[in-house]
């Protein structure tokens, strides 16, 4: 019979660039309360690329950091994937761009040996990367050699739409191996959800995407529910977890890190799971007799997303409801301990697709141990969400040696200097009026792009 290693995330690295505009500039710009970004979406800052920038240089230098830092060399990695929605070509996979970079430092063909997929399925593809790999660890299959998953996006939505507000840009890259130091994924029990959605798409050659926005809200939360009820039967089946009478999975779930398309969707994404898993406990009648107000039900409980949005009677009552029990200590309590410190880096770059769910996971691991959180033996509850639509739900447990890593955490620090831009830079940039040679910084020992092609000096260079 196979016996499976444990597996799990060893190192995690960032990067994100290092422009940003301001959501009060930008909301006194597009005549917006700024009060709508910043309370309403939690959005304060969203990072931008400078104009020689791409996915794959952010993905390139991502990986340099977390190689560098843990004297990892090429010969210790055994599968580099990438998993992205912000593609450069539709068959030459981004991996072979980094890996083209990554040369530069390490050598010609120093990779030579090594495996990896780009993959796709917008946002919720970084999880299905990091699920193959840790499983490919968990076989054996590695041999002592470590994975590097990295995530990389550009979120970027057309000038004055809704999703504007929303955008942001950075890398995550994940070192996997069979004793990681920061967590071990719980076998057996990760989840998903899938359906053919269009809340969000990006037809071939179209730069931005086609936006749903309010559907495409409402569906992750289903789409996540869902995933969140087939790991809690996994769950309860292979007994990591035991529920007593009035007890729910989400007592047992020490964090929950969701993918953050903005901060506040984390907490709306909370409050969701945490209605539907209160409901039928003995504590909810009690929050509802605080809250003086029964909880909604649609006209058609069984019907479509759209007929659920266009019953503006029960909308307005599931906003005053929702409002309402986002105010109970009961809620509070649960956002306090379980999911704030998760959408700190969220609000300070904005989405960042792919690589929002690790951002997050880091941010909540760094703020944690600030505030003083013994974190070891943690359980972390992942909500995965890619629109299009699939989610999933999976688990881990913070190590020991967690220590060791998240000690020497810093935000700020590994973001390093940022520089704000005007209206009109920002929007220079996103309309592509400057050529990569126009960058507005100077890359400090870092890749960027140099221009598009295919011959050599064209490639992604490290200035
Ligand atoms: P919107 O429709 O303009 O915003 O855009 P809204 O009217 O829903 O307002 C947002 C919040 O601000 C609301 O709070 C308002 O009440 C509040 P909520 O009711 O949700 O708690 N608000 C204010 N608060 C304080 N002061 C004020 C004020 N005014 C309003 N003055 C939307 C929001 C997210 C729809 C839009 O930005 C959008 O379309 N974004 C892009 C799509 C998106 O992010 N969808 C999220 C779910 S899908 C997903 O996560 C997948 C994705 O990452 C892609 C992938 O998978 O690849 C997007």
């Amino acid at each position: 019979k196979l016996k499976l290693l444990a597996a799990g995330i060893d190192d995690i690295a960032i990067y994100i660039p290092k422009l940003f505009v301001d959501a009060r500039d930008f909301a006194k710009a597009r005549g917006m309360d700024p009060d709508k970004l910043q309370r309403g979406l939690g959005v304060s800052k969203m990072a931008i690329v400078d104009t020689n920038q791409d996915p794959a240089c952010m993905a390139a230098n991502a990986c340099l950091r977390i190689m560098e830092r843990n004297k990892i060399a090429p010969k210790d990695v055994g599968r580099l994937y990438v998993a992205t929605e912000s593609s450069l070509d539709e068959s030459k996979a981004m991996n072979s761009y980094v890996i083209g970079m990554l040369e530069q430092v390490y050598g010609n063909d120093s990779f030579g040996h090594c495996g990896g997929i780009e993959c796709k399925f917008a946002c919720v593809s970084g999880s299905y990367a990091l699920y193959d790999n840790t499983n490919w660890i968990r076989a054996g299959e590695a041999e002592g050699k470590s994975a590097i998953v990295v995530v990389s996006d550009i979120a970027k939505y057309d000038l004055g739409s809704s999703g504007e507000y929303t955008q942001g840009a950075g890398a995550v890259a994940m070192l996997l191996n069979d004793n990681p130091r920061l967590m071990t994924f719980d076998p057996k029990v990760t989840s998903t959800s899938i359906k053919n959605e269009y809340d969000f798409y990006r037809p071939f050659g179209k730069e931005t995407p086609i936006v749903n926005g309010q559907y495409s809200n409402l569906l992750y939360m289903i789409q996540v529910k869902k995933a969140l009820m087939a790991y809690k039967d996994k769950a309860l089946s292979t007994g990591i977890i035991k529920l007593k009478e009035g007890e729910t999975i989400l007592d047992y779930i020490d964090f929950v890190n969701m993918h953050l398309p903005y901060s506040n969707m984390g907490k709306k994404a909370l409050t969701y799971l945490l209605r539907h898993e209160w409901r039928s406990l003995p504590r909810w009648k009690g929050i509802i007799e605080k809250m003086g107000m029964q909880e909604p039900v649609p006209k058609d409980p069984r019907g479509t997303i759209e007929s659920i949005l266009a019953d503006e009677e029960f909308m307005q009552k599931d906003h005053e409801f929702t409002k309402r029990f986002t105010m109970t200590d009961e809620f509070q309590e649960a956002y306090d301990s379980k999911l704030s410190s998760s959408l700190i880096a969220s609000s300070m770059v904005g989405n960042l697709y792919t690589a929002s769910l690790y951002m997050g996971f880091r941010s909540c691991m760094e703020f944690e141990f600030q505030k003083g959180v013994d974190l070891e033996g943690k359980r972390f509850g992942f909500g995965s969400y890619g629109s299009g639509s699939s989610a999933m739900v999976f688990s881990g447990v913070i190590m020991p040696a967690y220590k060791e890593i998240v000690k020497n955490m810093n935000l700020e620090a590994e973001i390093g200097d940022r520089r704000k831009v005007s209206l009109e830079e920002y929007e220079q940039i996103h309309e592509s009026k400057l050529s990569p040679t126009q960058n507005i910084l100077e890359g400090k020992k870092e890749f960027v792009l140099v221009g598009v092609g295919s011959s050599p000096e064209l490639r992604g260079q490290r200035k």
